[in-house]
């Protein structure tokens, strides 16, 4: 299945993602030989330590890109290359900081849509994240809450998610939380979100090309055997595409 995945960190020598270009590189192979065929750059921004400040991670994406073109050209074995929509975004951690920027708009949406991928503090309440996600709408932006099975609030509170939905926040699940072992409350929780609409993309939140590479597509195969094969298409290849493609308010 072709998979769209809005949520990998990729940008090597920036946060805790690849070490460097030829990391990256691999990365990407195994992605794309799970059937990615277009991937968003989301590194941590705002997040402390990890954080890289947005035009570092404007010019890291440029240089990064102009490389992976070349590779696309000279080397065989980066053919691949040329066959994947590489774009750049972030992930944007909630905080005074953040909400400063945004102020400022200097801040990466995805792929230049309204489109804002957004982490948390796993501690932050909920009526504190609620008028945040306030501000980022008002500001013209969409927010796309990020692995949302892993917050305690909505794994406790599961009609909190909801709450952030009617506002119009989009909920993404990582890929990763839905291989985890069976009867898990974040397992339980990703699939109920997807199950009830709640939660309407699941991306890979990949990291490298080792204990966090990209499982997007054995997630894909594994809810294809429970969901029709359509849903499934809407989770990882429909839905993201949109939200990548909408077009700024
Ligand atoms: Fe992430």
């Amino acid at each position: 299945m072709e998979l769209y995945d809005i949520h990998a960190h990729l940008l090597p020598g920036v946060d805790d993602g690849p070490a460097d270009l030829a990391e990256t590189v691999e990365t990407l192979r195994l992605a794309h030989d799970s059937g990615t065929r277009a991937i968003v750059a989301t590194s941590h921004c705002f997040l402390r330590p990890l954080h890289t400040p947005v035009e570092e991670l404007r010019e890291v994406f440029e240089r990064t890109t102009s490389e992976l073109a070349r590779l696309a050209r000279e080397r065989e074995d980066c053919a691949f290359l040329a066959d994947l929509d590489f774009s750049l975004g972030a992930e944007n951690y909630l905080s005074s900081e953040f909400i400063l920027a945004l102020e400022r708009d200097d801040v990466l949406s995805l792929a230049g849509s309204k489109s804002l991928l957004i982490e948390f503090n796993p501690y932050l309440s909920f009526e504190i994240m609620k008028s945040a996600l306030a501000r980022v709408i008002e500001a013209g932006y969409t927010p796309v809450l990020a692995h949302v099975e892993r917050y305690r609030i909505f794994l406790r509170e599961p009609a909190r998610l909801g709450e952030a939905m009617a506002m119009g926040c989009h909920a993404q699940i990582n890929a990763e939380s839905l291989l985890g072992s069976f009867g898990s409350p974040r397992r339980r929780r990703a699939v109920e979100f997807l199950k009830s609409g709640t939660a309407t993309v699941v991306a890979s939140d990949l990291h490298n090309a080792d204990n966090r590479r990209s499982r997007l597509g054995e997630a894909a195969a594994l809810l294809s055997k429970r969901f029709p094969e359509e849903r499934v298409r809407e989770w990882v290849l429909d839905n993201p595409r949109a939200i990548v493609r909408a077009a700024r308010g």
